[in-house]
């Protein structure tokens, strides 16, 4: 086997390459890079450099946990500022992780995920209800209340907290320290340590701000203790919950770690994921229609119900294709735990950090063909969904891999196909500006910006 130099843009001492990185949309200028140096390629940021691949067979190859494991990188070092080693940002020999993941696991199975149905049901209806309230002209900021309705949704699922997001015209102030604490998490990872120091203003409001998150999840903790309750939420599995292989329980201090992770991890990825799947059913309406009929046949004109979630295959691959055309985590981290040739000629040491970028190896035309850009539902309609998995496994990855993969995969699922069912139901759909392209708003996530619709009442409301 012979070993190839990984190829290099150049970059300036220091900064490296984190001057052609554009802080507001890094995804874009890595597409940029994607564009010339396709397949693999590694950028040089100050003290660390990452190797990034783009195409499914690269992936697939780096999957392979038994070779690589998830890795730390950039934005989610700067993360643990504010939440440690909860379970997103634990390395993976953190004995936090493996408890909280032992203890939560059975929490996030399909019993307590089909329990909270009743409670995702009410947040879905005051957002159908707001968007029918505003009657047919209005200009309804899609992606600001798909983030209202999933953070109020995982914050009262979770652990029965109340935003009322769609009461106020003011966020919470938990929501805008979350939104700034990931946005400048993000820009320090670009900086020199030495730059970031500097800047005082920026870090007082930094930490003012972790201490906001966490003292909001201190006062949820606090209050619960105060007054306990018989709800089976993610709380009470923290606080009562046992290891069953060590005998060990959550402290106090990991129990706000993971809160505070499960507002940001279960609440920015699916509104996106709603952005995007409206945007794409909006662009192309006869997939609209169908998944419009899908609701009709399958609930008619009743209420949504827990049994209808699992007879919505159409919905349910409107879904994955768009996580395939713009999955809202759009990369992930992992390195390499001994020194290994990838690629078949590549040699990299142990400890180097990679970026699976699925926001293009999720648009590799090996796998998907002439159509790859195409938002085609059909392709994911469970048969077919399943062979693609067998015949490319890791071509579709929006959920992440192996044991480090999304835990709150269900709950996202069990949520957004509600929300679906339930405005298709009630209300027609068109964009407030038709000739409107899509934009991305990114911070840790991506979403659609400047997407506005319009909302009509079907006949009669349910
Ligand atoms: C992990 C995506 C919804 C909680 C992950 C990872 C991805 C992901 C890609 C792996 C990250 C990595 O490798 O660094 C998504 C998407 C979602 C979604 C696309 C919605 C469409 C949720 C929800 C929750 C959640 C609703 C909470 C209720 C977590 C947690 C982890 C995680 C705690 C870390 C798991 C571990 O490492 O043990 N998610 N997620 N996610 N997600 Fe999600």
């Amino acid at each position: 086997e012979g070993s190839a130099p990984i190829p290099e843009p150049p970059g300036w001492p220091i900064f490296g390459n984190s001057l052609d990185i554009d802080p507001n949309f890094p995804m874009g200028s890595i597409m940029k890079f994607v564009d010339q140096y396709g397949e693999i390629f590694r950028l040089r940021f100050p003290g660390r450099n990452m190797v990034f691949v783009t195409t499914q067979a690269l992936v697939h190859e780096l999957c392979d946990e038994s070779r690589f494991q998830k890795g730390i990188n950039a934005s989610l070092v700067e993360v643990r500022n504010g939440v440690h080693d909860g379970l997103f940002t634990a390395r993976l020999d953190e004995p936090n992780w493996a408890l909280a993941h032992r203890v939560l696991m059975p929490a996030f199975g399909p019993m307590p995920i089909q329990s909270m149905f009743d409670e995702m049901h009410e947040i879905a209806t005051q957002l159908t209800l707001k968007w029918a309230r505003h009657g047919p002209d209005a200009k309804i900021a899609a992606t600001d209340d798909f983030t209202r309705l999933t953070l109020d949704t995982i914050a009262l699922c979770s652990m029965g907290f109340r935003f009322n997001s769609f009461y106020h015209d003011e966020m919470h102030p938990f929501v805008d320290a979350m939104g700034r604490f990931l946005t400048e998490s993000g820009a320090r990872s670009q900086r020199p340590a030495f730059l970031t120091a500097w800047k005082t203003a920026a870090n007082k409001q930094y930490w003012d701000d972790i201490a906001i998150l966490r003292e909001t999840a201190e006062g949820v903790i606090h209050e619960r203790k105060q007054h306990p309750t018989n709800r089976r939420d993610l709380l009470t599995a923290m606080l009562e919950g046992v290891d069953p292989k060590t005998g060990d329980k959550m402290s106090d201090a990991s129990i706000v770690d993971n809160l505070i992770t499960f507002l940001i991890a279960g609440h920015e990825t699916t509104s996106g994921m709603l952005g995007f799947a409206f945007y794409q059913m909006l662009k192309h309406p006869e997939t609209l229609e169908k998944a419009r009929q899908e609701v009709d046949t399958v609930i008619g004109t009743g209420p949504v119900r827990l049994e209808h979630m699992n007879k919505l295959p159409y919905i349910a691959a409107v879904l994955r294709e768009t996580l395939r055309l713009s999955p809202t985590i759009p990369v992930i981290g992992v390195q390499a735990k001994k020194d290994t040739i990838i690629g078949g000629k590549y040699a990299v040491q142990e400890g180097q950090p990679f970026a699976l970028f699925l926001a293009k190896s999720q648009l590799d035309p090996t796998v998907f063909g002439e159509t790859v850009l195409d938002f085609i539902p059909d392709r994911m309609l469970d048969d077919n969904f399943d062979r693609l998995n067998k015949e490319f496994p890791d071509s579709w990855k929006p959920f992440g891999n192996g044991q480090r993969a999304c835990i709150g995969r269900p709950f996202a699922w069990q949520e957004a196909i509600l929300v679906m069912a339930m405005l298709l139901q009630n209300l027609e759909f068109s964009m407030d500006d038709p000739e409107y392209q899509l934009q991305y708003k990114q911070t840790l996530t991506v979403k659609p910006k400047g997407f506005y619709i319009r909302a009509k009442i079907r006949n009669g409301m349910n």
